[in-house]
């Protein structure tokens, strides 16, 4: 029985206790907030676990063998290398850090002192998700041209990060899990609307090595909320809607192609293939179980999980840039 110690229980941080209670191989033994009052909610929710404002009580805690981190991301790092110092395995929510170099800290302290380092991006343990890397794999889309990928919704208004470090996080870890490889470049803009300092809404291009292309709009402002991405590949097109509570994943037998040969403009035409539409079923498990699930698998056999520190820094990587890029007017930015 491992047995966790976690930090931060605002929105997210039930989440990860409910699950954490709920496996087989963990129990929650302290749980610490700034807030007495969301510890009050904790212990009205399990009245044995432990609570404290300070979270050195955790960190210092011997029985304590993993951290898992749901703070504000300007405060990951720090607690991620205080709780590795003192041994503990360290499991943070996405994004992992809030720079390339704070990410980087972590990951060698991990490797120095042998620990698991991980980072929550639940959509790559999302059932859906997983199924559609095994489409695109498969060969069954042909060669991807491009992915378009939209959250949008009205809020949660963020003060400390922009839209694009709280919401892109996703799209980017599910692309890049997607495709298996990086992108080459990245132009984004974005605009603040309510509040000056922080951007509400921006679009992400990512430029991949060949005309592979892949874009992000994220917006706080948008009426509907929406959680939708589109993958089009040369032989069928797929929309993976997340919203949608039983049909996520809709496969289009749809295309277009330039005739081979053509002598004169009349008989040029373009063919437009406008095929059956099929519907992939699902298993419907909780992505965040199979997720902290894979965490205690890490701590049992000593693998990596599948989201590592280095799995994390590939989506700060590209949330650097894309900063550097908004700052500077969608300049294009190297990865
Ligand atoms: N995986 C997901 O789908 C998902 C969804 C939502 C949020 N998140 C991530 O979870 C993290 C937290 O987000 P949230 O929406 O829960 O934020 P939140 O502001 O609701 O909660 C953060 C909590 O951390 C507490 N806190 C801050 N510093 C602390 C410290 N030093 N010691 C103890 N407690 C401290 C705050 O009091 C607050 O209650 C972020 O990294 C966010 O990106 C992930």
């Amino acid at each position: 029985m491992y047995n966790i110690g976690v930090i931060g229980a605002g929105y997210w941080g039930p989440n990860l206790i409910r699950n954490f209670t709920q496996l087989e191989r963990s129990n929650v033994l302290m749980v610490s907030d700034l807030r007495p009052e969301r510890l009050g909610y904790i212990k009205s929710l399990y009245p044995s676990v432990e609570t404290t404002t300070d979270y050195e009580d955790i960190i210092n805690n011997e029985e304590i063998n993993a951290v898992a981190i749901a703070t504000p991301v300007f405060t990951h790092k720090d607690l991620a290398i205080q709780a590795m110092e003192q041994d503990k395995h360290v499991f943070v929510e996405k994004p992992i850090a809030a720079s390339v170099a704070d990410t980087r800290e972590m990951i060698e302290l991990a490797d120095k002192k042998g620990l698991s380092l991980m980072v929550g991006h639940t959509f790559e343990y999302n059932p859906a998700v997983i199924r559609i890397k095994e489409i695109i794999d498969s060969g069954e889309l042909g060669e991807i041209y491009y992915i378009n990928s939209q959250r949008l919704n009205l809020g949660l208004f963020q003060q400390d990060i922009n839209v694009v470090w709280d919401l892109a996080p996703h799209d980017i870890s599910i692309i890049l899990y997607w495709l298996g490889r990086e992108p080459k470049y990245i132009n984004t803009i974005g605009a603040s609307h309510i509040n000056p300092a922080i951007q509400d809404v921006a679009t992400l291009s990512m430029t991949f090595d060949d005309r592979l292309i892949a874009f992000v709009q994220c917006s706080w402002l948008d009426p509907n909320k929406t959680r939708k991405i589109t993958v089009v590949g040369s032989k069928k097109m797929l929309v993976y809607d997340d919203i949608e509570a039983n049909n996520k994943i809709w496969i289009f037998d749809k295309g277009v192609e330039k005739p081979d040969h053509y002598d004169t403009f009349a008989e040029f035409q373009y063919s437009y293939r406008y095929g059956d539409i099929s519907i992939p079923r699902i298993d419907s498990q909780e992505p965040l179980k199979l997720e902290l699930s894979d965490f205690i698998a890490s701590l049992e056999n000593g693998n990596r999980p599948k989201t590592d520190g280095r799995n994390g820094l590939r989506v700060v990587k590209i949330l650097e840039a894309a900063q550097h890029s908004i700052d500077n007017a969608g300049k294009t930015v190297l990865i």
